[in-house]
């Protein structure tokens, strides 16, 4: 069959599903299947395709209908112009997550420009957030912390991928994963699992069916993994050290709250491109050491 013909075949089992862009998903699906780029898929279109490409494409592209995730798919997420590796069981990284990511590396660069710099980020996934610090910031010593093993696994299969030997990763509970390194840090990342419980049956049927709850389950009122991380980074953080989070929607003041009342200063919430509360970060009034300290 010629790559014409069998992209309108994938094309009408996704179209008329709520999907926004059936045809590039079919076309970036073929390019993947044949490895090449989109660009070869649309110059190329009278090429045979060969039949057991034609069977997997099309089996995909049915299991695409039935609301499985693209990106576990074609195993593969772009997020800080980064290449990820991802498949079930890490929740694919968000681009609202890099308002995170950017906060950090201009805040590297303001303070501690070519200084060595510890960060630690708690709940790793894919190493969305980890990663791309590592990556774009070689000062950074990054330690990444998850409880689960795919997320582990996957984080290292992305380590190996960029070539990067500035991130470390360990498998615990929150803080308990690092707490024997005895290691003090400058920012502390977050982006937890914070989706109410009750909540999770409303979410898109894509996001609830596929991935993980470990990484959307944030417990009752959705800032369990929160009240824990700020009220335990006290041992963790240096004085002045920055703690970040990601948040959901309507969590921000909540969280700004909780951050105030356990002495964190210059608490701030910021917001992604469509008005919403996103982020929530502070400076640690309290805590060990000094900023300056390089453990
Ligand atoms: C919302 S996901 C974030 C993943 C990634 N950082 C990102 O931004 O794409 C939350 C992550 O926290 C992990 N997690 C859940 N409970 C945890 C715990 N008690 N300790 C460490 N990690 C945990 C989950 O496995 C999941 O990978």
């Amino acid at each position: 069959m010629e790559i014409n013909q069998l992209l309108k075949k994938g094309v009408d089992l996704i179209k008329d599903r709520e999907y926004s862009n059936p045809v590039l998903e079919a076309t970036l699906l073929l390019a993947e299947l044949l490895n090449v780029d989109k660009i070869y898929i649309y110059t190329h279109g009278r090429d045979k395709v060969i039949e057991p490409i034609v069977d997997k494409f099309l089996e995909l592209m049915k299991k695409r209908a039935s609301g499985y995730p693209f990106q576990y798919l074609i195993n593969k997420k772009e997020f800080m112009g980064l290449d990820f590796y991802i498949e079930e069981g890490v929740l694919i990284p968000r681009s609202d997550t890099e308002i995170l990511v950017e906060y950090v590396l201009e805040y590297i660069d303001n303070k501690y420009k070519d200084k060595p710099v510890n960060i630690l980020d708690l709940g790793i996934g894919s190493g969305a957030i980890a990663l791309s610090i590592a990556y774009y910031k070689r000062n950074a010593i990054v330690y990444g912390v998850d409880i689960y093993d795919t997320p582990l696994k996957v984080s290292r299969i992305n380590k190996e991928r960029f070539k990067l030997s500035n991130i470390n990763l360990f498998k615990g509970d929150l803080f308990q994963g690092i707490c024997g390194l005895n290691r003090k840090f400058h920012i502390i990342t977050s982006n937890p699992p914070y989706i109410p419980k009750k909540d999770i049956t409303t979410l898109q049927k894509e996001v609830k069916d596929h991935e993980p709850k470990e990484a959307l389950d944030g417990g009752e009122d959705g800032l369990k993994f929160y009240k824990r991380i700020i009220h335990e980074s006290k041992n963790y953080l240096m004085k002045n050290g920055l703690l970040i989070f990601e948040i959901g929607y309507d969590q921000g003041k909540q969280v700004a709250n909780m951050m105030m009342n356990e002495n964190f200063k210059n608490v701030q919430i910021l917001q992604d491109l469509q008005g919403l509360d996103r982020v929530v970060l502070g400076i640690n009034g309290k805590g060990v050491g000094i900023d300056n300290d390089f453990n």
